[in-house]
């Protein structure tokens, strides 16, 4: 029948005091004794904060000059593989991790700050987490939900809302993953620590600020030509960085490179959901020194 077809959605379960499906667990031990080299570069987020933005930054940063090839053939996922990800008939992102030809390595986590694999800290990698405001975070993660067979079934808008809010949604709780990622930045070097508006407000801004934490000095015109590449219709257009490569997606219910908008969220919540979000935000996010901006 039609139905047995159609790829089964995983349950949630907790792990660990997170929320996580079993393609993020089912490689724990061998993902937890990974061993990373020095200059590994980890890019951390909760997701849907522009991990993808972030990761083609990275790529054109070290490798645009030197493997243009790269830039038309091979798609972000698979120069920046997903560490924890272990789904059937795909290679583990362990293990693409583990056979990429090029020097950095550019790695993929969606892991709360307790789950990265120690082997990263004594390492002393470079690491750079990237965070978004939650009420766009939460948008974009039922945009991608629904079209995302790997991930549980997303229900409907309303329902959703409240799942995200009590952290029932796969790398549990958006307030704990931001603060625990932001109060271990306080305390390493080698955690850089962004955010998704800031990139939306001046992408070469953030860009210097990248290329100053990781030692690199790009030239004036190359600094440029990645500003202008990394725009959101340039990657739109760009099947090497759109997903739409991805077997995984189903592309007739939306496209991963949705809106890349700050404000969204105004689209979806309704006056009472807004009210009733913002209450309980300021109960969960006590630190005054992280901000993050809803509009621009
Ligand atoms: P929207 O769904 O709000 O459009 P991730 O890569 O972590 O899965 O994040 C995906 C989100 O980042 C999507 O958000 C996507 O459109 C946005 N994004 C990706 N590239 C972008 C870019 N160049 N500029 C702005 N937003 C971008």
């Amino acid at each position: 029948t039609v139905a047995m077809e159609l790829p089964s959605r995983p349950e949630l379960f907790d792990f660990r005091g997170v929320s996580m499906t079993h393609f993020f667990t089912d490689n724990w031990e061998n993902v937890q004794n990974f061993k990373a080299r020095p200059d590994d570069v980890l890019i951390a987020t909760y997701p849907k904060a522009g991990t993808t933005w972030v990761s083609y930054i990275l790529d054109l940063l070290y490798f645009g000059q030197t493997s243009p090839e790269r830039q038309t053939s091979v798609p972000i996922y698979e120069r920046v593989p997903f560490l924890e990800l272990i789904v059937p008939k795909f290679v583990p992102g362990l293990d693409q991790v583990e056979r990429l030809p090029t020097s950095p390595r550019l790695i993929k986590t969606h892991f709360p700050v307790q789950f990265v694999p120690k082997s990263f800290w004594e390492q002393n990698c470079k690491i750079i987490y990237v965070a978004r405001n939650a009420k766009d975070n939460m948008v974009s993660y039922f945009h991608f939900d629904s079209m995302a067979m790997i991930e549980p079934d997303p229900g409907d808008w309303n329902n959703y809302f409240q799942r995200f809010m009590q952290g029932k949604v796969v790398t549990g709780s958006w307030y704990d993953h931001v603060n625990g990622w932001w109060k271990k930045k306080q305390t390493s070097p080698n955690v850089h620590y962004m955010f998704y508006e800031d990139l939306v407000e001046d992408t070469g801004r953030e860009i210097d600020k990248l290329c100053s934490f990781l030692g690199l000095s790009p030239s004036e015109d190359e600094r440029k030509r990645i500003t202008g590449g990394v725009q959101f219709d340039k990657m739109k257009k760009n099947n090497m960085t759109n997903y739409s490569t991805h077997a995984r997606m189903d592309f007739k219910t939306g496209s991963f490179m949705r809106k890349g908008r700050v404000g969204d969220w105004k689209n979806h919540f309704t006056v009472a959901q807004n009210e009733e979000f913002d209450e309980d935000y300021k109960k969960k996010m006590k630190d005054p020194t992280l901000q993050l901006r809803t509009d621009l």
